[in-house]
């Protein structure tokens, strides 16, 4: 049985104190839903983070990560890195990553096999831009970033791929993808691993939404059949309005 997953992207947000804060914030809340909780500081905090939070039920996670396993790649950090201060989830293939870093499909595969290799898991980003929807592309985007990085995968892989669909048209804008745009895309999402790794594997690979997630619409889209949880920008970083995420199931 899939997972429900809710997952904080703090982007490039909040230094050591205010990780301190919101981190102290965010074990007063309550969970009372069945969701695994999971938040991404910036690097420079992810030990401090996952020290404070080795006995909460909260997953400290990467943002990104290099494909190599160590050398001179000055300003990045491997999979190597990440488990040494205890992190084995990571964000992939986000479209901020792809639009300013230039992320290409074959990079953020290779991103995936160094995981995969290293026993770790990725939340792997994906998702169409504007004008790609309005001319109706928006499936054939998302089919073509999911086959480029993911298809040369062997379906053991799925186990340790959670998929993040992400209208780039949503992202930290307040246009919140309606709960049918998002299930009719998740459900074609699903579809697409079926057609290729059967049934099973796409039944059991959670999908989560992101995208202008807010305590106000967070349950209308949970409530879809196909959407499995959400990965959370803006809101993730005020503790009270996250849980309400989280509890939202
Ligand atoms: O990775 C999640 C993020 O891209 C969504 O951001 O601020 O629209 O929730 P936001």
């Amino acid at each position: 049985m899939r997972k429900h997953i809710v997952a904080g992207n703090w982007k490039m947000n909040n230094g050591l104190s205010q990780t301190q804060n919101l981190i102290t914030e965010l074990k007063s809340q309550t969970k009372t839903s069945d969701a695994e909780v999971m938040i991404a500081p910036a690097f420079t905090n992810l030990w401090n983070a996952f020290e404070s939070l080795r006995q909460d039920d909260i997953e400290v996670i990467a943002q990104n990560m290099h494909f190599a396993e160590d050398g001179a790649y000055t300003g990045e950090v491997s999979a190597g890195m990440l488990k040494s201060i205890g992190i084995t989830t990571v964000i992939l293939g986000h479209s901020e990553r792809r639009e300013y870093f230039n992320e290409t499909d074959e990079a953020l595969a290779k991103k995936v096999d160094a995981v995969l290799a290293n026993g770790m898991r990725t939340i792997f980003c994906f998702g169409e831009e504007l004008a790609d929807r309005k001319a109706g592309n928006e499936e054939a985007v998302v089919e073509s970033q999911i086959k480029n990085a993911l298809f040369h995968l062997e379906a053991d892989a799925f186990k340790s791929i959670v998929l993040a669909y992400e209208p780039v048209w949503a992202i930290g804008t307040g246009e919140t993808a309606t709960p049918e745009q998002a299930q009719d895309m998740h459900a074609f999402i699903r579809k697409t691993l079926a057609d290729k790794y059967g049934a099973e594997v796409a039944d059991n690979v959670s999908i989560l939404y992101g995208g202008s997630v807010k305590p106000g619409n967070a349950q209308e889209i949970f409530s879809k059949p196909d959407v499995d949880g959400g990965l959370i920008g803006g809101a993730s970083l005020k503790a009270e309005d996250f849980f309400a995420i989280v509890n939202a199931f």
